[in-house]
């Protein structure tokens, strides 16, 4: 068996052993009903050859959803699913609905009354829960049993059900949450009741479809749940006919980090629970967190750890992914970072996924021009890169020219520092789609105006960047101070006292590097937070990693003067404080564009654009988000 090989499940046929998992898109319409741009969405995921589509999540009822978008299976809501159905259908793919009820994890915006087994509070949400009564749990279980039956009507072919993930059922199962002393609390066998009760029904009301049961292998909590206490609930699940295991791993409620699979985190741990996993159930086995990347899937079919893996976010960055695993084609393959910062910070801000080095997701195809142009782009930053992979498909002659020898700017830049090392496969995989477009790319060659003149464009794009800021402290003309992006390549900064200026995004990933070198670091900040506008699982995760390292930081601190015998800080209670000296300060205190050459070349040729951090400093997602919206009509 391989990746390639066809597959069973239940009644269902794969075309391969390839899945996408279930991901909230946040491109419904709130109150669930589907828009165009979410027909476009699975439109896009289903025609690169995956074998099956597991939907973005169901709830069973309203106050089990946790998004203002979550998809509905409401009367309301058929047609538009109909459409989903057969958009995918269209495109050689099967499709699963993924039911679920978030119980304590619900959204606290969207439903006064939260429930799970017991009262808690989930830390993810902060919102209290109620204990189920009995009457409220028999009526949860019968709308998991309609739920199934009208997704069997309208044409799925299989139906998942979240048995896991910190998830309602797994309130009940989790020893640890459920507090309960009735029937459903207590005892391995009580805990287990809400959850195969609603595999009963499931499998009451399935018709023709395949039933696969998700679960967290192990949600990476103290006390959590486990391969182990969970063998029990599962074999007893593939004993009443459930067709599939799909594991997963982490909880939403109190680890969302493993839920979401952080590239940070170890990936040898999820093999060594898949092996235990795999030696216990005897039911085909589907396993999902970063599982796409191609040494993780040689080491599944290698050793036979699963039987099919399956991909949330590498469905958003590359839809082609399976296309170009069945032809071979890995080097064409643009892997996902695992760094949620254009998939999950969007679901989260209620915008709709994206990536962030993929703009096209669910947008319509980009029309050609009518007359081919010569267009030339400078800069190749990934609003470059962007850039000129959007001329080449409007049908341009496209040259990029990069004035440094590596392609990436500050992308390649902040992918140095050792816990983001994986962000370096977007990149890498974004420069082979320029390639395959047919950009012809020129590094180290510095452009200006002259040479532009000879070559004479139809339209330049300029995407020159941004260039670090520096405060003119008093005294700092005598101190080594450098740049973050500096210290983030200089490799010759070990063993010294660091100050890094600044406690935003930058701030901390520059920390992060000179720790690891072995520097002792001290971050002052002026704001009363560090990184405010920093994805929230990785900025945890950067702070739980620097405290085990020599850092220290200070919030609302100002530096006043930097002096022969220290640096002297003010900080919110207006103590003035010396911190003695340090080796080396590196600013990390924001950008401003570099826009000098488009300021000089503007005039001079049909079409000028300005585009990415030249234009305006921002995050990886925007600037090329904006790179796309700017050049797709020139
Ligand atoms: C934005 C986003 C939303 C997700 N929503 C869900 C969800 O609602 N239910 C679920 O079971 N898993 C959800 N997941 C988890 C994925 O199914 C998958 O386990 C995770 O992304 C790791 O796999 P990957 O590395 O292939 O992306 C979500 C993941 C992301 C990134
Ligand atoms: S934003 Fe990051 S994690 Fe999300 S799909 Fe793109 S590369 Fe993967």
């Amino acid at each position: 068996m391989t990746i390639k090989t066809q597959g069973k499940i239940g009644n269902i046929n794969l075309k391969n052993r390839m899945i996408m998992a279930p991901v909230k898109t946040a491109f419904g319409n709130i109150g669930g009903t589907i828009t165009d741009k979410q027909i476009r969405f699975y439109d896009q995921v289903s025609s690169g050859g995956i074998s099956m589509v597991i939907l973005e999540p169901i709830a069973v009822q309203k106050n089990g959803r946790e998004h203002p978008k979550q998809m509905c299976l409401d009367n309301e809501c058929i047609d538009g699913i109909t459409r989903v159905i057969d958009v995918i259908h269209k495109n050689g793919s099967l499709v699963c609905a993924h039911f679920n009820h978030a119980g304590r994890a619900a959204n606290p915006k969207l439903t006064p009354n939260i429930v799970s087994s017991s009262e808690s509070i989930c830390p993810s949400t902060g919102a209290k829960s109620n204990s189920l009564n009995k009457s409220e749990i028999d009526d949860i279980i019968k709308s998991f049993g309609e739920k199934v039956k009208i997704a069997s009507g309208v044409g799925f072919d299989a139906v998942e059900i979240q048995f896991g993930h910190g998830y309602l059922v797994s309130q009940f199962i989790s020893e640890r949450i459920n507090k309960r002393t009735d029937d459903y609390g207590g005892s391995p066998e009580n805990r287990m009741r809400f959850g195969l009760r609603i595999a009963e029904v499931v499998l009451e009301n399935k018709g023709k479809m395949s039933v696969i049961a998700r679960i967290s292998g192990s949600e990476f909590v103290d006390g959590g749940l486990n391969p182990d206490n969970q063998f029990e609930f599962l074999n007893k699940l593939i004993d009443m006919g459930i067709d599939a295991i799909h594991v997963g791993w982490g909880n939403a409620c109190d680890n969302p980090a493993w839920y979401y699979n952080h590239m940070s985190l170890p990936q040898d741990i999820q093999f060594d629970l898949l092996k235990k996993v795999r030696q216990n159930i005897k039911t085909p086995l589907i396993v999902v967190g970063r599982m796409s990347q191609i040494e993780n899937v040689n080491r599944i079919f290698n050793e036979n750890l699963a039987d099919f893996v399956s991909m949330g976010r590498q469905m958003v960055i590359d839809p082609e992914y399976p296309n170009k695993i069945m032809n071979d084609r890995i080097e064409d393959i643009k892997f996902c970072g695992a760094c949620l910062q254009g998939c999950l910070v969007n679901v989260k801000n209620g915008t709709g996924i994206g990536c962030v080095v993929n703009p096209f997701v669910a947008e319509p195809p980009i029309e050609k021009a009518e007359i081919s142009k010569k267009a030339i782009v400078i800069g190749g930053g990934p609003a470059g890169l962007i850039s000129s992979i959007v001329l080449r498909k409007r049908g341009h002659n496209v040259k990029l020219y990069e004035k440094e020898k590596t392609l990436g700017g500050q992308f390649y830049l902040a992918s140095i520092p050792n816990p983001k090392k994986m962000m370096l496969k977007p990149l890498l995989g974004l420069i082979r789609e320029a390639e395959i477009s047919g950009v012809d790319i020129n590094t180290g060659i510095n452009v200006l105006k002259e040479k532009l003149k000879e070559e004479n464009p139809d339209i330049v794009v300029v995407a020159t960047g941004a260039m670090p800021n520096f405060i003119k402290f008093k005294g700092i003309e005598n101190q080594w101070h450098i740049s973050g992006n500096e210290a983030l390549i200089r490799n010759d900064i070990k063993d010294k006292r660091v100050l890094v200026v600044g406690g935003g995004m930058i701030g901390l990933e520059v920390a992060e590097k000179l720790c690891e070198d072995d520097n002792d670091v001290t971050l002052v900040e002026i704001l009363p937070e560090l990184a405010s506008d920093m994805e929230p699982i990785t900025k945890k995760l950067i702070l739980k990693h620097l405290e085990k390292m020599k850092f220290n930081y200070m919030v609302k601190t100002a530096i006043q003067e930097f002096r022969e015998d220290g640096v002297i800080v003010k900080a919110n209670n207006d103590k003035i404080k010396n911190l003695g000296r340090y080796d080396v300060v590196v600013f990390a205190v924001g950008t401003h564009p570099e826009n000098e050459l488009y300021e000089e070349i503007k005039n001079d040729f049909k079409e000028v654009v300005l585009v990415g951090d030249a234009s305006r400093p921002s995050n990886a997602y925007t600037v090329t988000k904006m790179a796309y919206e700017m050049t797709k009509k020139l």
